[in-house]
């Protein structure tokens, strides 16, 4: 069974994510989809979507901490309001465009962890580190679980190189395997590859022996293109 995750990223507005949700969770009962399909809208959108029943909701952010002065931040005072026990922790947004260090990504995953929080934990390395080779690679993304708990039970992980994200440039095959296979070496959690997965390679990248599934952003933000991916992964 696929585990299928689609990122809003800072996109939808809470009419259009409302439908987008509607839409997907009606279709994967009518579709029989038997993946776990877990969206991460935005944050304003959390009270459009509480009723949802077929599909999880996630966080995209959290800051670790129940309430406080932490001016622009969510916490989980907020989360629970809305039943939300699911975040993504590591995305490559937040570690280099919000700069946030292996320090600050441990220390959220430490909090979420400790409450039981069902975690997608994103690696993966930037282009300059991917042309030094898979050796680099391979050493770059393990730095990226420093002061992680790899054992957590709540624990599924995402490889998404930078250079693929959003780039419409997807791995190859033969990448995506090498880097899968040395990290199902060493943890054995889910593993979802994430960079440009579309409606026509889902299927084929699904079908990898170490890939579990996916975590999509562009080619999931239109309902009836991730209805497909999901028919396709099926
Ligand atoms: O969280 C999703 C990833 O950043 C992938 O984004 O599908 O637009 O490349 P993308």
């Amino acid at each position: 069974m696929a585990i299928i995750a689609s990122n809003f990223k800072t996109n939808h507005t809470r009419k259009s994510t409302a439908s987008f949700i509607k839409e997907v969770d009606e279709f994967i009962v009518s579709n029989k989809i038997e993946s776990e399909v877990i969206v991460f809208p935005t944050a304003t959108s959390f009270d459009f979507i509480k009723t949802q029943s077929n599909l999880k909701i996630g966080a995209q952010n959290a800051y670790p901490i129940e309430n406080g002065s932490f001016t622009g931040e969510i916490g989980t005072q907020q989360l629970d309001e809305f039943n939300i026990r699911t975040i993504l922790i590591g995305h490559s947004e937040r570690r280099h465009i919000l700069n946030e260090s292996q320090a600050t990504i441990a220390k959220k995953y430490e909090f979420y962890k400790a409450l039981g929080y069902k975690i997608i934990y994103c690696v993966g390395e930037p282009l300059e580190v991917k042309q030094s080779g898979l050796e680099k690679t391979l050493e770059y993304v393990y730095s990226q679980f420093d002061g992680i708990d790899i054992n957590y039970e709540n624990l599924i992980l995402a490889y998404e190189p930078v250079w693929a994200i959003g780039t419409g440039v997807t791995a190859t095959n033969d990448d995506i395997e090498a880097v899968h296979g040395a990290i199902k070496k060493r943890i054995n959690k889910p593993l979802l590859y994430g960079g440009s997965v579309k409606v026509d390679n889902v299927r084929e990248i699904c079908s990898i022996e170490s890939v579990d599934g996916a975590l999509i952003g562009t080619a999931s933000w239109v309902a009836d293109d991730f209805k497909q991916i999901l028919e396709n992964t099926k």
